[in-house]
This record gives C-alpha cells, structure tokens and sequence, in this order.
C-alpha cells in the first residue's frame, strides 16, 4: 500500500496567504524524494494557542511562526536553544525526539551562512542597518560569531536603545546612531547590513540613504524581494561585493528542514525555485 500519510510542517502568521517560503520547501520535498507538506496557516493571536496544539496534536515535525507569532510562541513551547533565548523570538519550533518542544531561531544564522563564505565575522566591525526582528537575530548572532564591534544606525533610536542594551555585554562595542540623510558610513567598516524593511517590493527603487561605500566593504541585504535592492545596487556601483536578502531566506529555510528531518538540503534547489516567483530587479 502507498503511504498516504505525510509528514507535516507549515507557517504560522497573520497574513500568510503570500508567503513565498512553502514553494522553496516543498521543492526541496520533492527534489529529495522526502513525503512531507508545508503548509501556510492564518492565524490569528488570539487562535495562536489552539493551533500550537493543533500542531502537537497532528503530530507536526515542527512549524515556522511569522508575524506576529516569533515572540508570543515562546510560551507554547517548552524550551528555546541558546541563541532563540537571547534573541527572545522564535521562527522554527521543532519536535524532538521525546516530544517536547524546542523554539529555534534561523534567521541570523541563515544570514551567517550567507556571509561566512565571503568574510568571517570574528574582529569584523559591522554597521548594521534597523533595530526590527531580522536586525535583532542577525545582531546576536553576529555577536556570538566573534564580531567586534557594532555600530547600530535606526531611524527610530528608542528603538536602537534596547537592541543595543542587549547586545553590550556580548561583544567589546557596541555603538547606536540615529539615521540621518545622508548617513556616512565609517571608513573602517569591513560589512553594512540593510536589516530594514526599505527597499522591500513593491518600493523597489528605495534605498537607505547611505552614502561612503567603500570597495573593501562586504554589503548585504535582509529584503528577498527583489534580490538585488536600489541599496546593493548603490553599494556594487562603488566597488562593494554585496550579498543579497533571498540567500538569507533560503539558508533558514534549509536549516528549519535540517531541523525537522535531519538533513541539509540542496540550497540551489531552493534559491531557484523561491527566485522563479520573485520580482525582476529595479
Ligand atoms: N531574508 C530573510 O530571510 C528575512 C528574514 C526576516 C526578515 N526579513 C526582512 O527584513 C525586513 C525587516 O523585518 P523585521 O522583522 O525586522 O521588521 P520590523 O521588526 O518591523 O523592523 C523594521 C525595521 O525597518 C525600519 N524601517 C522601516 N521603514 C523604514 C524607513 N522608511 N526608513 C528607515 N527605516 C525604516 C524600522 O525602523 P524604525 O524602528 O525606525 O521603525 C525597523 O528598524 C523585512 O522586509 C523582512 O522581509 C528577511
């Protein structure tokens, strides 16, 4: 008899209808032969608590929350791996084998997959762009990779100010700015991180208004969407190697299916089917 039983994962946000990350998984089912689902759920705060069980109960290998989920999940779960605890927000919650549930969180340590083949980010010092959820997991795990200094540039400086506070004691310096137009970056800035939302379809032609990019600086993204921004395109125009927002999707993507089934799936697979439903760039 075939299995008709297959094994579940899926997305837990408000709204989820558009989230593109259930084409890169389910490529990456097929492309290994594996008989498992992923499955966008809207869902509500308020029903939040019935669909963690919900999931328990059908015996999910595990689930991804969006927003508004990654902090008020936390306590649905009965424990959070190390750096999910300091980030105080979870994107991947996880079976483990004696049922409990464990709250990872992936999307720093997909942005640190992305970048470690271009710098290593031990003594580096990062200028790191917003104070949001992605800035917040990419600072930490920036901060337990050894990177030595932070300078934080937000438009919002209240809301720099608990970022940074969090940070200070993980990493030597830690240094918080408020955005200004134009903002220079310093000269001695190895990596700059756009962790904002700007730039994010359908505001395409958008960029921080960063200026002083220099060609030994290694220049990244967070927006997937469209893969190469109005601010990679500034920073590639000055010399800059950049790195975009959709290898950072793709790598928490593979990590989460690593988690959950124990393998390290084929990030090409992903990228390529996740880049087919993606807008031209700007
Ligand atoms: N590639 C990936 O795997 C991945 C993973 C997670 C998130 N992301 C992307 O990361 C982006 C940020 O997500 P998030 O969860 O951190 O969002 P968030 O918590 O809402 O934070 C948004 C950040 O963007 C800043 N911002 C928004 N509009 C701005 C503007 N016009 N000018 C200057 N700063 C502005 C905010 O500054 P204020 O504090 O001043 O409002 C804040 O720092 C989203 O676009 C998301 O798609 C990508």
């Amino acid at each position: 008899m075939p299995d008709f039983l297959p094994a579940l994962t899926g997305c837990f946000a408000q709204p989820v209808a558009e989230n593109p990350t259930v084409v890169m998984m389910e490529a990456a089912f097929r492309h290994h032969n594996l008989h498992c689902r992923y499955i966008n759920m809207e869902v509500s705060p308020e029903n939040l608590a019935d669909a963690v069980r919900g999931a328990k109960a059908q015996g999910y290998l595990g689930f991804n929350c969006s927003l508004p989920h990654k902090i008020a999940v936390i306590s649905h779960l009965d424990g959070l791996a190390p750096s999910a605890a300091i980030i105080g927000a979870v994107n991947c919650a996880v079976r483990q084998p004696d049922g409990r549930w464990l709250g990872e969180n992936t999307d720093g340590k997909g942005f640190l997959e992305s970048l470690r083949p271009l710098i290593n980010p031990a003594g580096q010092h990062v200028v790191l762009f917003g104070a949001g959820g992605a800035a917040r997991a990419i600072a930490v795990e920036l901060a337990l990779a050894g990177t030595t200094r932070i300078t934080l540039i937000n438009r919002n400086p209240d809301r720099a100010a608990p970022l940074a506070a969090l940070l200070a004691p993980l990493l030597p310096e830690v240094v918080s700015l408020p955005l200004t137009h134009p903002t220079t970056l310093p000269p001695d800035a190895s990596i700059v991180i756009n962790a904002t939302s700007v730039g994010l379809f359908p505001d395409v032609s958008t960029s921080l208004p960063v200026t002083g990019f220099l060609p030994h600086m290694i220049v990244a993204d967070v927006i997937p969407n469209p893969p190469q921004t109005a601010f990679l395109n500034l920073a590639a125009a000055a010399g800059c190697q950049t790195l975009d927002g959709l290898g950072m999707l793709v790598n928490q993507g593979a990590l989460n299916i690593g988690y959950w089934l124990g393998i390290s799936p084929d990030r090409s697979v992903m990228r390529d089917a996740l880049a087919a439903v993606f807008s031209p760039n700007p």
